[in-house]
């Protein structure tokens, strides 16, 4: 079965082509590079001894992205392309309006014109906003606070209007939690540009030199300790979840929306304190005032993927850790390294 996935360069998109190749798939991965690297490509082909048809390629090219449709054989789209630092979004929100929402719509219209009408789209748990009652459960209110989540939102609500419209679709809505970790190789990872916004990314970069300290965004929350809380997941748990709601789509029609999380809650200090753990030492830290647009705590009920697909994630937050910093220590600069 061939399955194009976009954005499969990227940290997410790699560590699912990995897991579909070795599950037998044959992976075209379409990316134009402008947040990754094609080493990243190389080395899953390298771990898992199968070839990947890469495509050098931006969604905003309608006409090339019909073209590569037109080659015909696919059978599924797995979306992972996307701009997503938030603050960047802010600062230009037309940029990412139209990287994420025109780029979905020129792939939707490729897949319709060639008849390939199952998806599974990269959503956010952002879609949720920052004031959500815990557990959050699919059915909870949708409030994005930012534009980046903003076109995850829209983008939901587009794939609901075409699975209304034309009951062929079989589109599954995965919202993410918090993804961490790389594969248990360290061979591939997460690579961000400059200075990384997520928390997992900056403390592996202060475990291995290339920054001081951790800056603890706030510590007056309501919660156990004071700092935030957050459903922290396992990029291969995140990458097992596509390839079951990628069978799931392959019988039935419709749109259909999981959480992919935990279900478990960690605050940013028991995060610094078990990456410490793992590296041997302590990781220093200061605290600070808090980041604007950030909610005390946010984590999934996962129930319904465990009830519809069988899905749940194994990998505990120490797991999580441990393989980050082989990455990281394997690979001090990114793919650069
Ligand atoms: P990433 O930046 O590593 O991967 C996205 C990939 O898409 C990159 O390789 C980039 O080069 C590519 N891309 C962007 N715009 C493109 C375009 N117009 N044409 C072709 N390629 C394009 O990000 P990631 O962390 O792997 O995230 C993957 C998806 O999951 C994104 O849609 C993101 O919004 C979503 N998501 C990520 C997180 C997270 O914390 N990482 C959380 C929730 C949702
Ligand atoms: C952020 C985005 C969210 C996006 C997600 C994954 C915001 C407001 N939200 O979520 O839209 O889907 O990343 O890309 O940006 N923290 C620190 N110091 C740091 C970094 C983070 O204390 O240097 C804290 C944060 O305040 C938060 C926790 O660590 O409590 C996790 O932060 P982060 O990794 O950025 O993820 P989210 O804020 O959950």
């Amino acid at each position: 079965m061939k399955v194009l996935v976009t954005g499969g360069a990227g940290y997410i998109g790699s560590h699912t082509t990995l897991r579909l190749l070795q599950a037998g798939y044959d992976v075209v991965v379409l990316d134009n590079l402008v947040n990754s690297s094609r080493e990243s490509v190389l080395r899953v082909e390298h771990l898992t001894g199968r070839p990947v048809d890469f495509r050098k390629l931006d969604l905003l090219d309608a006409r090339g992205v019909d073209q590569l449709l037109a080659e015909g054989g696919f059978e599924a789209v797995i979306h992972f392309a996307g701009l997503k630092a938030v603050a960047e979004s802010v600062e230009k929100p037309l940029r990412y309006y139209e990287n994420n929402i025109v780029g979905t719509l020129n792939l939707l219209n490729a897949m319709e014109a060639h008849a390939v009408r199952q998806l599974v789209f990269s959503s956010s748990a952002t879609v949720y906003g920052a004031s959500g009652e815990m557990p959050l459960i699919e059915k909870a209110p949708l409030d994005a606070t930012n534009p980046y989540g903003r076109t995850k939102e829209q983008i939901e609500d587009i794939l609901s209007d075409l699975c209304a419209a034309d009951h062929r679709w079989s589109i599954a809505l995965l919202r993410y939690f918090n993804p961490v970790g790389a594969h248990e190789s360290g061979i591939i990872g997460e690579d961000p540009s400059g200075t990384p916004n997520n928390l997992l990314p900056f403390i592996a970069q202060v475990a291995v030199g290339r920054r001081e300290k951790v800056i603890v965004f706030g510590n007056d929350y309501a919660t156990d300790d004071g700092t935030g809380v957050r459903d922290y997941i396992h990029v291969m748990d995140l990458a097992a979840g596509h390839l079951a709601a990628l069978g799931h789509l392959a019988d039935k029609n419709g749109v259909f929306r999981w959480n992919l999380g935990t279900g478990q809650g960690s605050s940013v200090l028991e995060v610094i304190e078990t990456f410490g753990l793992v590296v041997g030492k302590p990781i220093p830290f200061q605290f600070a005032a808090r980041r604007s647009g950030d909610a005390a705590i946010s984590y999934a009920d996962p129930s319904a993927a465990l009830a519809d697909l069988g899905w749940s994630a194994h990998r505990d937050l120490r797991q999580m850790c441990e393989d980050h910093w082989r990455w990281q220590r394997k690979n001090p600069l990114g793919y650069e390294s």
